[in-house]
């Protein structure tokens, strides 16, 4: 079965908008090294490509989470599935994500690394979708805020297919 996917946001554009983020993240932790938690699968493209763009220092741990719901969205219930390797005592840490949807992943995994005694947390993702929020997560840099639409692309998937697609996609059913 083939979906159409039609472009929502190309390659060039996520490309640039990394770049700023990059550069913006780098500005605000001048003088202290990043430590960058992905949040497996989703946020690995997106992680990947923008620690490229990071001058400070830069560690990297991932993480992957699986919640369970009715299957297209999430119950608030979340499982850590792999946990990360190392410890956040005293790190600048700054969480990755491809999309914040109804905030209940995000709300979940900051209250738990807020334990683990980082020197500071912060939120990064690549697309927002504030029009299904239904907890409240502050995030720190978005990529670009965008409409309840079924995306793909650039790390977001669709029955696990499209994580590799270089731009955003909207899918066409
Ligand atoms: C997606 C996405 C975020 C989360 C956002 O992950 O990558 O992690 O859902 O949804 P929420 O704000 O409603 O919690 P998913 O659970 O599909 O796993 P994946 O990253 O492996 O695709
Ligand atoms: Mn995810
Ligand atoms: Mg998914």
């Amino acid at each position: 079965m083939a979906e159409t996917i039609k472009v929502l946001i190309p390659e060039e554009d996520v490309n640039a908008r990394i770049e700023e983020l990059g550069r913006q993240i780098s500005k605000d932790y001048e003088g202290k090294q990043v430590h960058l938690i992905c949040v497996l699968k989703g946020g690995v493209f997106f992680m990947c490509e923008l620690a490229k763009r990071i001058s400070v220092p830069v560690s990297m741990d991932f993480m992957s989470v699986s919640s369970y719901g009715d299957g297209t969205s999430s119950s608030g219930i979340v499982k850590i599935a792999k946990d990360l390797d190392e410890s956040l005592e005293g790190k600048d840490v700054i969480v990755v994500e491809d999309i914040i949807d109804s905030g209940r992943t995000l709300s979940y995994l900051l209250e738990i690394l807020k334990k683990r005694g980082p020197r500071s947390m912060g939120l990064c993702t690549l697309l927002d979708k504030p029009d299904r929020r239904v907890r409240d997560v502050k995030v720190d840099y978005v990529g670009f805020e965008i409409p309840d639409e079924f995306v793909v692309g650039f790390g977001l998937d669709y029955a696990q297919k499209y994580r590799n697609l270089p731009y955003i996609g909207v899918v066409e059913m």
